[in-house]
């Protein structure tokens, strides 16, 4: 799949979907293929074989043991959320726009203890229409990063607090805008410095980057953030964030293809200072 960072788009009218711009429908329907892709290629399940295990004991001390409802958000092929089915006795929905993931999650149920607790939601791109009451919600590893521009994220955000117990938490992992992907990025400024950036490409932190799955080259949607974007992001949408720290400090698929070296991370990741790591990890409450 070939996607480009759409340029201010037309406005187009469509009644089914009122609330979301064509240049972000664009990106949620890129992103649902693309994830398609990657799921059916089996190369995400390669490439993160299991989750950052310093995030999973996270999510434990930041209200997993005691939650009675979890929402996962962008669950993927459920890495964290299987882990968590053993660990808590939570009840847990899988929420993802992508078939293919649900489908791999789904498959890794059929022998799963507690497969009984796990309700999947199947989402449509860029529609408003969770439904339940969750006392903690999960967004890892760049969920957000890649649901659109600044509106659509904190439109996205203040769906997911409408779902929310007043006492409850967002769990939250992103990429760090000083750590990632510094080519695209500089680009991404350059195209803004001399006038040519429009649309999403418009907004700072955004960019496209390439990678190849299944030996074929895609292009991701992603938001880079810093430790006060997040937190502004979070408080435009109703969220107060009470915690950050740094996810890691070496790259996601090194710690969860070698445990070992993720182990060692973990240890050195709690001396580094959130602005510092790989990924951003935040606890968020409803204002
Ligand atoms: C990097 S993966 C993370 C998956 C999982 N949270 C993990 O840690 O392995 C991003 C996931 O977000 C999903 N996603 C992307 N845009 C989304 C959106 N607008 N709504 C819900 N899920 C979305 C993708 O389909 C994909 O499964």
């Amino acid at each position: 799949m070939r996607f480009e960072m759409p340029a201010a788009p037309p406005k187009l009218p469509d009644p089914a979907q009122p609330d979301i711009e064509p240049a972000n429908r664009q990106v949620n329907q890129a992103m649902k293929a693309l994830y398609d892709h990657y799921f059916a290629s089996l190369d995400y399940g390669k490439r993160y074989p299991q989750p950052n295990q310093a995030t999973f004991e996270f999510l434990l001390h930041q209200g997993a043991s005691q939650a009675q409802e979890i929402l996962d958000f962008g669950c993927g092929n459920g890495r964290y959320a299987l882990a968590l089915l053993q660990a808590t006795q939570a009840t847990l929905t899988g929420y993802d726009i992508s078939d293919t993931a649900l489908a791999e999650f789904s498959r890794h149920l059929e022998h799963a203890h507690g497969r009984a607790r796990v309700k999947l939601q199947l989402g449509t791109p860029g529609v408003w229409e969770l439904s339940g009451r969750y006392d903690l919600v999960l967004m890892l590893f760049g969920v957000l990063s890649h649901v659109g521009g600044f509106q659509e994220r904190v439109q996205t955000l203040r769906q997911i607090r409408d779902v929310m117990d007043a006492d409850g938490r967002l769990l939250l992992t992103v990429p760090n805008l000083w750590r990632r992907r510094p080519l695209e990025l500089t680009q991404a400024v350059l195209m803004r410095w001399i006038g040519r950036a429009e649309g999403l490409q418009a907004e700072p932190g955004n960019i496209v980057f390439c990678r190849k799955l299944a030996g074929v080259p895609h292009q991701f949607f992603y938001h880079l953030y810093t430790v006060e974007s997040l937190r502004n992001e979070l408080r435009e949408a109703g969220f107060e964030v009470t915690r950050v720290e740094a996810e890691s400090i070496l790259p996601e698929w090194l710690i969860t293809q070698h445990p070992w070296l993720g182990r060692i991370d973990a240890r050195l990741s709690r001396l580094l200072p959130a602005s510092w790591g790989y990924g951003i990890r935040a606890v968020a409450s409803p204002l």
